[in-house]
C-alpha cells in the first residue's frame, strides 16, 4: 500500500496490516480486521468522551487550541466580532460566506418575520410555575415547536430545512424574553420588527419594566457581540449532541431540544451561571486564596476556568474581558469584576492551573456582564443558546448533506454478567 498508512501488528496473534492515515486520521473500522480468532468480533477503539476520536468533517469552524485561535468559515472571531453583526455572521455560518449588502436586509427581515411564537407556545410558557429554570423551559418550549409545525419533519426538503432554522434562530429569543416574563409575574411583550437582534431581544425582555433603562444601545452592541462569540464551536457536547439526535432524522425542533438541554450542564452552557455563584460565595477578595486551595484539593472546580480544546486563553474571553470595560462603563461596575480579576491573576500564577494549562474561558467573564445588564444568573445559559443556535443548525444541516453519516451508534465494552438463567423460584 503506499502513501501515508499506518503498520500494525497484532501481538495476540501476531497479523499485521497497513492501515490508511487520511487528514490525519486512521478508520476505526480498519482495526477491526484484526480478530484473535473467527468468532472474535474484532478490535475496536475506546475513547471514553471522545477526546481523541473525529466523528464528522466539517467546514464551519476550526479551532487551534494550543495557539487561541476560533475561525469561522475562515474568519478569525476577532476581526468578525468587531466588524460584524451577529446576523451577518449567522449567515456566514449558514451559507459558507458573508453576506451582500442586500442579502444582508432580506435576511434580517426573514428572521424578523419569523419571530412571534404560536399561541401554543405561549400556553405552554404561562403553565410553567414561577420557579422553573430557564433551561428546562427553553428545552421544552422548542420540543413543542415540533407539534406547531408538524411539516418541519420533511427533512429532505432544502428549502423546508430552510425555513425550519430561520424559525429555530428568529424564536429562541422570544422563547427566552417570555420565559423571564412568565417567571417575574410579567406580560409578554411581543417581538418588534423595527430592532435588531439584540435589540429586539432586550426590549421583550425589559420593555416596562424596571430595568427597561437596560434597553442602552452599548449594551445592544455588547449583547450582538457576545452573540457572534457564542455563534459556533464546532464539536462540543451540545453540537454533538445536535449531531446525534438529527442523525436518527427527526425534525430539528427535537434535535435542537436536545442540543439545548446538553448545554444546560454546569460543564458546558450552565457553567457562566455556576461562575456567578462562585464569585458570589467567594464573597470577597480576602477568601480567594482558601476557594483556591479547596479547589486543588479537589472540592469542586475553579468554574470558568479550563477546557477540553483550548490549552491556552480562549480568544472569546479575551474579547469578553475588554467588552465588560465598555458595558460597565454604562452600568456600574459590577463588584464581583474585582474579585474575578484577582482570581483570574491568581490562578494563572499557580503551578496547578498553569501546568494543567487551564486559562479563563467564555463563561468566565460573560456572566459578570449579563448581570449588569440585569439578566438574572438563571438566564445565561439560555443567552449562550440563543446564539449557539446558528451553530447548531449550521451543523445539523452539514450533517444531513454529508454521505459518510450514519446514524450515531457507539460501541461499548460489556462488562455486565454473561448469561445466566433467571432464579429457579421464579420460574412458571
Ligand atoms: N478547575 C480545577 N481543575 C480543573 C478544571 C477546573 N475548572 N478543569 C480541569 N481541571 C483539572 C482536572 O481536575 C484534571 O486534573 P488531573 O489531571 O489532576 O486529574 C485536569 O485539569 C484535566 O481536566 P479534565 O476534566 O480531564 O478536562 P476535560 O477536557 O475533560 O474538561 C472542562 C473540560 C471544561 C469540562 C473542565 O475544564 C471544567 O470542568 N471546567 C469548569 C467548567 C467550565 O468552565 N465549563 C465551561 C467550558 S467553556 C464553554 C463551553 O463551551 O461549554
Amino acid at each position: 500500500m503506499s502513501g501515508e498508512t499506518l503498520s500494525v501488528r497484532d501481538n495476540r496473534t501476531g497479523q499485521q496490516a497497513e492501515i490508511p492515515i487520511q487528514s490525519g486520521t486512521v478508520r476505526a473500522l480498519d482495526l477491526r480486521k484484526f480478530k484473535q480468532n473467527a468468532d472474535d468480533f474484532g478490535l475496536m477503539t475506546y475513547d471514553p468522551g471522545y477526546t481523541n476520536t473525529a466523528a464528522c468533517r466539517s467546514r464551519i469552524t476550526f479551532i487551534d487550541g494550543d495557539k487561541g485561535i476560533l475561525l469561522y468559515r475562515g474568519y478569525p472571531i476577532e476581526q468578525l466580532a468587531e466588524h460584524y453583526s451577529y446576523l451577518e455572521v449567522v449567515q456566514l455560518i449558514l451559507d459558507g460566506e458573508l453576506p451582500s449588502a442586500e442579502g444582508k436586509i432580506r435576511f434580517a427581515r426573514e428572521i424578523a418575520a419569523e419571530s412571534d411564537l404560536p399561541p401554543a407556545a405561549y400556553r405552554i410558557i404561562e403553565a410553567f410555575d414561577s420557579n422553573a429554570h430557564s433551561m428546562g423551559m427553553l428545552t421544552s418550549v422548542v420540543a413543542a415547536l415540533s407539534t406547531c409545525y408538524p411539516e418541519a419533519v420533511q427533512i429532505g426538503k432544502p428549502e423546508n430545512r430552510r425555513k425550519q432554522t430561520i424559525r429555530l434562530i428568529s424564536k429562541v429569543p422570544t422563547i427566552a424574553a417570555a420565559g423571564y416574563r412568565r417567571l417575574n409575574g410579567l406580560p409578554f411583550v411581543k417581538p418588534s420588527r423595527d430592532l435588531s437582534f439584540a435589540g429586539n431581544f432586550l426590549h421583550m425582555m425589559f420593555k416596562g419594566s424596571k430595568t427597561e433603562n437596560r434597553i442602552h444601545p452599548a449594551l445592544e452592541h455588547a449583547l450582538d457581540v457576545l452573540f457572534t462569540l457564542h455563534a459556533d464551536h464546532e464539536q462540543n457536547c451540545s453540537t454533538s449532541a445536535m449531531r446525534a439526535i438529527g442523525s436518527s432524522r427527526p425534525d430539528p425542533y427535537l434535535a435542537a431540544a436536545g442540543a439545548i438541554a446538553a448545554l444546560a450542564g454546569p460543564l458546558h452552557g450552565g457553567a457562566n451561571e455556576a461562575v456567578l455563584d462562585m464569585l458570589r460565595e467567594i464573597g470577597d477578595s480576602s477568601r480567594i486564596p482558601e476557594h483556591i486551595r479547596k479547589v486543588k484539593a479537589g472540592e469542586g472546580r475553579l468554574m470558568g476556568f479550563g477546557h477540553r480544546v483550548y490549552k491556552n486563553y480562549d480568544p472569546r474571553a479575551k474579547i469578553i474581558k475588554r467588552m465588560a470595560e465598555e458595558v460597565f462603563k454604562v452600568t456600574g461596575s459590577n463588584p464581583l469584576l474585582d474579585i474575578a480579576i484577582e482570581l483570574e491573576q491568581i490562578a494563572l500564577k499557580d503551578d496547578y492551573f498553569v501546568s494543567r494549562k487551564l486559562y479563563p474561558n467564555v463563561d468566565f467573564y460573560s456572566g459578570l456582564i449579563y448581570e449588569a445588564m440585569g439578566f438574572p444568573s438563571v438566564m445565561f445559559p439560555v443567552l449562550f443558546a440563543v446564539g449557539r443556535m446558528a451553530g447548531w443548525t449550521a451543523q445539523w444541516e452539514e450533517l444531513l448533506a454529508d454521505p459518510e453519516q450514519k446514524i450515531a451508534r457507539p460501541r461499548q465494552i460489556y462488562e455486565g454478567y454473561p448469561t445466566r438463567d433467571v432464579p429457579a423460584h421464579h420460574r412458571g
